[in-house]
């Protein structure tokens, strides 16, 4: 079966539901406090892996109490984490706070994730260039990244979430490029071209400017596939939204799964659009996700 690398972060998720999210300088009641797996890398990682991806996880976790329960599913799930790091120190920690509009907002600490620079991406340099697919974020150090794409000899999947600035060669190289409407903005900016008057023509520049293929995702209104055929619209499935934290991750690691099957970047688009959509109908992030078997919508 084609190997899945995902190189990236690995959170412990401080769960918080709010009525609403408070202003700045507001003090709200809110409740939950459940500790779950997160982190973009992980919950990537965990989304291909449940849909029966072949999957190796390459990230830090700190010497502390929260590293048991960043990889717990991980584990679980069998993700190959012999290129997992434990380092001195905290693990990764997110605060998610998720209103009852299904909305979050979450801070992130990187913790251990900020020792996965160069220097300890090469020490996985086996598990990263023997894979057919690796998968990217912006959780960990631009160095990290780059030097993972680097190493990087099979197809690479760059979610650049949050956004950082790039070596451009990677952008390039990606294939493909998986962000939203307002990551697409940051990139095209960081490339020095004008704004974009829309998704189309942001996916569009994104091609413009050499970026092999890009995926920019529209939330409930599913995604634009960009590549040598054209521009596609995916649509995504209606539903009830719960909680909208790690939808996007499990959109990408259900794209990476497929795209791992030999399918076409539309058609694997298309899946991960549902498996997307199936993720903001329950809480958290890991917790959410779908198994091979489940029944997605639409
Ligand atoms: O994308 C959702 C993730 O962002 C959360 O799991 C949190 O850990 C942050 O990394």
């Amino acid at each position: 079966m084609a190997r899945i690398a995902v190189v990236g972060s690995l959170n412990a998720d401080l769960l918080v539901r709010v009525a609403r999210h408070p202003r700045p300088g507001e003090t709200l009641h809110g409740s939950g406090g459940e500790i779950a797996p997160g982190g973009k890398g992980a919950n990537q990682a965990l989304a291909a892996a449940l849909l029966g991806g072949d999957v190796a996880m390459v990230g830090a976790v700190g010497d502390d109490a929260h590293a048991g329960p960043a990889t717990a599913l991980l584990r679980d799930a069998g993700v190959d984490l012999g290129a997992l790091r434990m380092v001195a120190g905290a693990t990764g920690l997110a605060i998610v706070a998720v209103a009852d509009s299904g909305e979050n907002a979450i801070i992130v600490i990187p913790g251990a994730n900020g020792t996965l620079g160069a220097a300890a991406v090469e020490e996985a340099t086996g598990t990263i260039a023997g894979a057919d697919i690796v998968v990217l974020q912006g959780e960990i150090p631009r160095d990290g990244i780059e030097r993972a794409a680097a190493l990087a000899t099979g197809r690479l999947v760059v979610n650049l979430a949050p956004v950082l600035e790039l070596a451009r060669w990677v952008l390039e190289a990606a294939d493909p490029l998986v962000v939203n409407e307002h990551e697409a903005a940051l990139v095209l900016d960081q490339l020095g071209l004008p704004a974009a008057r829309d998704a189309q023509a942001a996916a569009r520049a994104l091609l413009g400017a050499g970026v092999r293929s890009a995926v920019v995702t529209l939330g409930a209104d599913g995604a634009l596939v960009a590549d040598g055929d054209g521009v596609t619209h995916v649509p995504s499935p209606q539903v009830e939204v719960v909680d909208t934290t790690g939808a996007g991750d499990a959109f990408v690691g259900a794209l990476a799964f497929r795209l791992s099957q030999g399918e076409r970047l539309r058609e694997a688009a298309a899946f991960a659009a549902r498996v997307g959509a199936f993720a903001c109908t329950g809480h958290g992030a890991q917790p959410s996700y779908p198994r091979a078997g489940d029944v997605l919508p639409g």
